[in-house]
């Protein structure tokens, strides 16, 4: 204890406290409390490996554990963020002081809160993945079981924004899935990086207790220990690569927010959200706001500057533990938060959201077939840039007589080029045109619904 009653596990050589400023930057504590599971997690592997060493008995050992399951109990009921201490580490000896007295600084001996907080970290970032990975599984749920709803309903596509060529509503959700496989695969590749386990390095030298790192990592669910104790407590590469692929993912959640926003308005007009997921205006008694995509759109530049900003905190650190890393934790939560809020709305705005068959058919104009047909012309043997041309020209013509490009078959396409005489009504049919499009991956309901099926397998692994 200090002279004002304060407890700090450092001090012997101070004469007073901190100026407030600097106690008001330097505690932690605010932010990470949410550290506590993964610190007594670290205290109860820690206190077994210090009696193996012979540092303590098994009689501290025990009161130790008596007095971690009362810490727990009460860091689980009250709000530990407002507590006075300048981090969860300082947080959890007082409580335990509090339960056993003395004894409980027992428990630091041998090792730093610079291992500490990264082993704690490391810990959390393993969980925070696996939360993040059933947050992104539950909205992958969700776009399945509405592509389902949509495999048969024609769709327009777009190329820069301009009505291109006919697909389904369910190939363009499905299209915003599959990078959510990939990100959920990025972030279980980043697993083996983030659990090397950094306790025993201590401040970051090497612990001087022989204790045995690879039990301890084993016990704490890492894969092994870290191979360089200076390493271990100054690197956070681990971090940043989870914060990417996060990052990543709330880019791709922000495309498909987009999607949302755009086919929502009554210019486009091909879904609609449900009320759930929509919002009203304090001004205009008709509006249906889609707040919730448009949250989902800025969270993708929210994750981005985090990343920036954190990669640029950990460039040109010098070797070994410096406080700059202590901000690892407020990027990490901020990010974890946004990410996870993202995915939830995103989940519930897709699994009640209602394509709008008839608005979507009538937007898939003939022109948009004008490809199909050249190359239907091709299939019969005109050269492929006379049948581009030509129907190039078509297009002009039908613009020029106000006449829908559908109008132009037989004899009336071949007055404006003869090569487009053999143009038939049918070639102009949109569900044909879909169906055409049955190369695996494209467009035509078989093709979607085998892609559907393969989706399926990959929605757990
Ligand atoms: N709160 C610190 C952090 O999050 C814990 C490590 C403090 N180490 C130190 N040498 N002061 O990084």
């Amino acid at each position: 204890m200090t002279d004002d009653g304060e407890m700090r596990l450092w001090g012997g050589r101070f004469e007073g406290g901190p100026a407030p400023e600097l106690d008001r930057i330097n505690r932690s504590l605010p932010l990470d409390w949410r550290l506590w599971p993964y610190e007594l997690a670290v205290d109860r592997a820690w206190v077994g490996e210090l009696v193996a060493a012979g540092l303590i008995d098994e009689g501290t050992r025990d009161r130790i554990l008596a007095g971690l399951v009362a810490v727990e109990a009460r860091l689980d009921s009250g709000d530990p963020g407002l507590e006075p201490d300048e981090d969860v580490h300082t947080l959890v000896e007082r409580w335990l002081a509090d339960e056993i007295g003395d004894e409980a600084s027992q428990v630091r001996i041998g090792r730093s809160r610079n291992d500490v907080v990264a082993t704690d970290t490391r810990l959390w970032t393993l969980d925070a993945c696996g939360r993040i990975d059933s947050a992104v599984r539950e909205l992958q749920a969700a776009m399945l079981s509405t592509a389902e709803r949509g495999i048969d309903v024609p769709f327009p596509a777009y190329t820069h924004l301009q009505r291109a060529q006919p697909t389904t509503a369910a190939q363009w959700l499905l299209s915003h899935y599959w990078p959510l496989v990939r990100g959920r695969d990025r972030l279980r590749d980043a697993r083996a990086r983030i659990a090397r386990l950094p306790l025993g390095a201590a401040a970051g030298t090497g612990s001087t207790i022989p204790v045995d790192r690879d039990r301890l990592a084993l016990g704490l669910g890492f894969e092994g220990p870290c191979e360089n104790s200076l390493d271990a407590v100054g690197s956070r590469d681990w971090a940043a690569e989870v914060l990417f692929a996060w990052t990543q993912l709330a880019g791709d959640l922000s495309r498909l927010a987009e999607d949302l926003v755009l086919y929502a308005s009554a210019e486009f007009g091909l879904v609609r959200l449900a009320d759930a997921y929509s919002t009203g205006s304090s001004l205009m008694p008709q509006k249906r706001n889609p707040d919730g995509a448009e949250l989902a759109r800025a969270r993708g530049g929210t994750l981005l500057g985090l990343l920036a900003g954190y990669l640029a905190s950990l460039k040109g650190l010098p070797t070994g533990y410096s406080k700059d890393l202590q901000e690892d934790k407020r990027t990490l939560f901020a990010a974890e938060d946004a990410v996870a809020e993202t995915l939830a709305v995103l989940a519930g705005t897709i699994a009640t959201l209602e394509f709008n068959a008839d608005r979507a058919a009538s937007s898939i104009t003939p022109e948009m077939l004008a490809a199909d047909v050249a190359e239907l012309l091709a299939a019969e043997g005109v050269p492929f840039r006379s049948a581009h041309e030509a129907m190039g020209q078509l297009v002009q013509q039908a613009e020029a007589e106000g006449r829908d490009l559908s109008y132009f078959v037989g004899e009336k396409a071949g007055s404006v080029d003869p090569t487009l005489a053999s143009i038939r009504p049918e070639w102009w049919d949109v569900a044909a045109a879909l169906e055409r499009r049955s190369v695996a991956g494209g467009s035509s309901p078989a093709a979607v619904r085998d892609q559907l099926e393969e989706a399926r397998t990959r929605l757990d692994g």
